[in-house]
């Protein structure tokens, strides 16, 4: 059942996530056109559902569980910066920040991808280390 619902949970996760990165790179790429009724809209919804279902996605893989105590100290460490970031850019939050912080969104997307594909490789190899010395 947890696999079940950690595979439809990182799919939405994956899906909020290219929404987000089209209202990131469509204004670099695409030549300026009108916006649809509803554009501001999807991308509000993507930022909830990038955040919601990060937030699930760290809760059904069980961290504390199944890697080793420093690294997944580490590991959430690294979590919480990405909820971060995505609060403060991504967010309705954004628009409490003084400055317009429109330029850092690209910059930030990439960081958010390296960082999200380090935690998973790292989560990885510390669970088959913590599962190897458990036998
Ligand atoms: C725009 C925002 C975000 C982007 C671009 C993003 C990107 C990604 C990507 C690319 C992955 C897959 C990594 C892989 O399987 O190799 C991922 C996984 C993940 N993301 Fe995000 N993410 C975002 C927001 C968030 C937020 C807000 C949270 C949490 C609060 C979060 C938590 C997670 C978790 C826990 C994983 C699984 C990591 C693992 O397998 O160890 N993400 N994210």
């Amino acid at each position: 059942m947890v696999s079940v619902l950690a595979y439809v949970f990182r799919v939405v996760h994956m899906l909020s996530m290219a929404l987000l990165l089209v209202e990131v790179l469509a204004p670099l790429l695409l030549p300026p056109r009108p916006q649809g009724p509803f554009s501001s809209k999807v991308f509000a919804v993507a930022g909830a559902l990038a955040v919601l279902s990060g937030v699930i996605n760290s809760v059904l893989l069980a961290p504390s569980k199944n890697m080793l105590a420093r690294d997944a100290a580490l590991w959430k460490v690294v979590l919480y910066v990405k909820l971060g970031v995505v609060l403060l850019l991504f967010t309705p939050l954004s628009k409490l920040l003084p400055r317009d912080l429109e330029a850092a969104k690209v910059p930030a997307m990439l960081l958010l991808v390296l960082l999200a594909s380090w935690m998973r490789f790292f989560r990885e190899g510390s669970a088959r280390t913590r599962a190897s010395k458990a036998r």
